[in-house]
């Protein structure tokens, strides 16, 4: 472990401190203007995707639990410090500790095949033997009631149909509600195992994985994904009225909680240090992929923020903090505890920032807040002109700072072209490859604009 942090330090701490005395040579007219400058054309062009593809390259994904988590923890904790940001310091949280073992499906009748599925996060094993049974596929929860009695001791297949491309966004809370509900449904109607198709909007035989919850009513029975086209080809066995047997093993378990970290950094405000802004993404991943579009990159741009003002020697008048959120995957377990243990600060608070869909290109700000502030948003959009990313749409937020948001702090998401996002999230499709090294940048300074002017507002955001 110590060996590639000395390896690839260095390399950051380099890139970064490169950038200390560029703004001699820019000539800006305001802050935003040379926060833009500088990382679209300045030293910290491409220093973002650097990031993003060093950590996600060299530690891979980080699921919650994991050690790959804590690695990752320390890796862009030492990189901070060595920048020189400030109060750079972790906060424990507990986290849940799931592990998906080794896991297979295959179907057995009409013919054997291997099939792609990824358990889900939380679902229990199959015990040592398997589960071996004939298959009943569902398209909706209603059709299973209708259907409950054909279930028993069977695998039940969820096979919920959107038209991701009408709602590329719109379609994914509905269909998430079959990968989490599904496996008690199923159980109600004793099933012996559910597999869901994909909440994705595209797919190339490529299975998405995501978190599931048990209803303590029934009993627990494993829970897997199965990619697009498999779920679709069970569907047409069903329709032909061709009997189908699937064999699926699973050796998913849950140990004892752990300790894991939010990683929290500050450039502290002039004048009223006591008042803050949050930019925030989340650092923990799913386990397959590179967990680069998810969160990688929303943590990075986050990060991006305080090194731009850092590298600029800008404070604004308020504190500007950057949190990277540990295990959002299991439901914002981090930011949860985050949020008990700051609740005193919802009146200091001028608005909390997540990126969590995406840094694709950029096209301005997701907000959510009361109209007066929501018109001050609106006259700070003016500063990214330039980039054409000044847009305002309703809706900012994200699991990890909705607890603020519902307290009534003002909340903000970057609004980007993120209408691919579902082909790629919680799959192996997440690497580094999704992304565009100028777009990341572009979406940094969108965030880093934001940060900075609303933290040196006259005034903390109205409620
Ligand atoms: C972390 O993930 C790797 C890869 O999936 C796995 O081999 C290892 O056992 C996991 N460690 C823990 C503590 O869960
Ligand atoms: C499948 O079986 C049902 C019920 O017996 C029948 O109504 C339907 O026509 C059959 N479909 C095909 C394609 O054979
Ligand atoms: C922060 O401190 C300043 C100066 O002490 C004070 O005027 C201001 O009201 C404080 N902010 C909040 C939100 O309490
Ligand atoms: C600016 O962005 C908007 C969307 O936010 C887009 O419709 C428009 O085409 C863009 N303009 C240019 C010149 O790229
Ligand atoms: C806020 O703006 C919306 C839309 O412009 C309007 O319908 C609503 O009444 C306003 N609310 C307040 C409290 O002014
Ligand atoms: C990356 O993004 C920039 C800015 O949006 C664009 O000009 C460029 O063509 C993109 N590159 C690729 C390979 O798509
Ligand atoms: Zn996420």
């Amino acid at each position: 472990m110590m060996l590639w942090l000395f390896l690839i330090l260095p390399v950051i701490i380099s890139v970064t401190s490169r950038s200390i005395d560029i703004h001699d040579k820019l000539t800006p007219k305001t802050v935003s203007d040379r926060l833009i400058e500088l990382v679209t054309q300045g030293a910290f062009r491409g220093v973002t995707y650097y990031r993003l593809a060093a950590l996600t390259d060299t530690i891979g994904p980080r699921l919650c639990g994991n050690e790959s988590l804590t690695q990752a923890v320390d890796w862009v904790r030492h990189a901070m410090i060595g920048e020189g940001l400030e109060n750079v310091h972790v906060e424990p949280v507990q986290i849940p500790h799931w592990v998906r073992g080794a896991e297979r499906a295959h179907l057995i009748q009409p013919r054997i095949a291997k099939l792609s599925m990824l358990g889900l996060g939380n679902s229990v094993g199959t015990g040592p033997n398997g589960i071996q049974a004939p298959v009943l596929v569902v398209r909706s929860f209603d059709e299973l009631d209708i259907r409950c009695e054909e279930a028993r001791n069977k695998i039940v297949v969820f096979n919920p149909q959107c038209d991701w491309v009408a709602q590329p966004v719109g379609c994914y809370g509905p269909i998430v509600a079959y990968r989490a509900g599904g496996a008690s449904r199923a159980a109600k109607c004793e099933a012996v195992a559910s597999l869901s198709r994909s909440a994705a909007s595209h797919s190339i035989d490529s299975p998405h994985t995501g978190m599931m919850n048990y209803d303590p009513a029934y009993p627990k029975i494993p829970a897997a994904s199965l990619s697009v086209e498999h779920a679709d080809m069970l569907e047409r066995f069903q329709q032909r009225n061709q009997s189908m047997e699937i064999f699926l093993y699973m050796e998913a378990h849950t140990l004892p909680d752990v300790v894991g970290y939010n990683l929290v950094a500050e450039i502290e405000g002039s004048t009223l240090p006591n008042e803050t802004v949050l930019v925030s993404g989340h650092l923990d991943s799913w386990d397959v992929g590179q967990g680069a579009m998810d969160d990688g990159g929303g943590a990075m741009i986050s990060w991006t923020v305080l090194s731009l003002l850092h590298s600029l020697n800008i404070r604004a008048k308020r504190t500007i903090r950057c949190v990277l959120w540990s295990c959002e995957e299991f439901g914002g377990i981090g930011a949860d505890q985050y949020f008990t243990a700051h609740e005193n600060e919802v009146p200091t608070m001028s608005i909390v920032m997540e990126s969590d869909m995406g840094v694709f290109h950029p096209r301005g700000l997701e907000f959510t807040g009361s109209n007066k502030s929501q018109q001050i948003i609106q006259t700070l959009s003016v500063q990214l002109q330039s980039i054409n990313a000044t847009q305002i749409l309703p809706g900012g937020g994200g699991t990890d700072i909705d607890p603020w948001v519902e307290r009534g702090v003002p909340g903000a998401s970057l609004l980007n072209d993120n209408a691919n996002y579902f082909a790629y999230h919680h799959s192996n499709g997440d690497t580094v490859n999704v992304f565009n090294s100028t777009d990341i940048d572009l979406a940094a300074a969108v965030w880093a604009v934001y940060a900075y002017s609303i933290a040196d507002l006259d005034n903390l955001l109205p409620r």
